[in-house]
């Protein structure tokens, strides 16, 4: 039996899923990246509808990071380096999970034309670094991954719509990494406030990119909403309330948000949604 088209990529993608490190991931990665750099494909698929999976992955995470309920992660003051270190282990957590977020959506969704996983690679790619840079500015705190407890709710959300790439692309990035537009802000103000210029230079980095991953969700989320015709905006607050109905609060980051695709009115009832949660 010949392979399906794709099959052999497809496999590799499932391998950088599967692996534990981090540098491992990003081998991989890097070389999925460097094979569809040039391909302007249209809309032809790197792998038809019928290789979507819903099985249920177990993602690649090294096992010296336990994993525990997220009201036991414990949380320090930045006002120490320990401190500091506890604080930027918890987004470097994020950042493996975005790793693996990344991969499991071009992996599990076929049909989709070669750019959505050339896209989603793409963003793989970034996560990998983010994850390292991240993990080298712990080493001089003093700390590297593993070295705290993380919890494994984005990998939660990841196992609920892993039957629908809609609800996928509703709930990963345009509510959880959109979710990284409005706090990282206030993360980087806080680090600048006890001296911590270096730490708060890569969050500031991490922002600027983390707004062109929301923009690529968002702009999926458009067009699988186009294909099976549905408004996107009432469709958004459809699946939030099914899905995470007590997951955005403000104060949300409207600039970056609207850099991102957000339109106005998806904002203004975001808006609503979160002072009717606050207020
Ligand atoms: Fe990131
Ligand atoms: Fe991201």
């Amino acid at each position: 039996m010949t392979e399906p088209p794709g099959a052999g990529f497809r496999a590799r993608i499932l391998s950088a899923l599967r692996a534990t490190e981090a540098e491992d991931k990003a081998a991989i990665i890097a070389e999925l990246v460097s094979e569809t750099a040039d391909e302007d494909s249209g809309d032809a698929p790197l792998f038809t509808a019928g290789q979507s999976s819903e099985e249920d992955i177990e993602p690649g995470r090294p096992a010296r990071v336990e994993l525990v309920d997220p009201r036991d992660v414990g949380r320090r003051g930045l006002g120490s380096t320990e401190g500091r270190a506890c604080f930027l282990h918890a987004i470097t957590h994020i950042e493996f999970n975005a790793i693996n977020l990344a991969l499991d959506i071009a992996w599990r969704f076929g049909g989709m034309p070669a750019r959505f996983q050339r896209d989603w690679l793409g963003v793989a790619a970034d996560e990998a670094r983010h994850f390292t840079l991240l993990n080298e500015r712990m080493r001089a705190l003093g700390a590297s991954y593993g070295d705290y407890p993380a919890h494994d709710g984005l990998w939660d959300i990841a196992r609920k719509t892993r039957h629908d790439l809609l609800s996928r692309l509703a709930m990963v990035p345009c509510v959880m990494e959109a979710r990284g537009l409005d706090v990282t802000p206030g993360m980087i103000r806080r680090l600048r406030a006890v001296g911590d210029g270096e730490s708060a230079e890569l969050l500031e980095l991490i922002l600027r990119e983390e707004e062109s991953h929301v923009a690529i969700g968002i702009n999926w989320y458009r067009r699988v909403c186009a294909e099976r015709a549905l408004d996107p905006r009432d469709t958004f607050f459809d699946l939030l309330s099914r899905y995470l109905p007590n997951r955005v609060q403000g104060p949300l980051n409207l600039e970056q948000r609207r850099a991102a695709g957000f339109d106005a009115d998806w904002l203004e009832q975001l808006g609503r949604v979160t002072a009717a949660r606050t207020g």
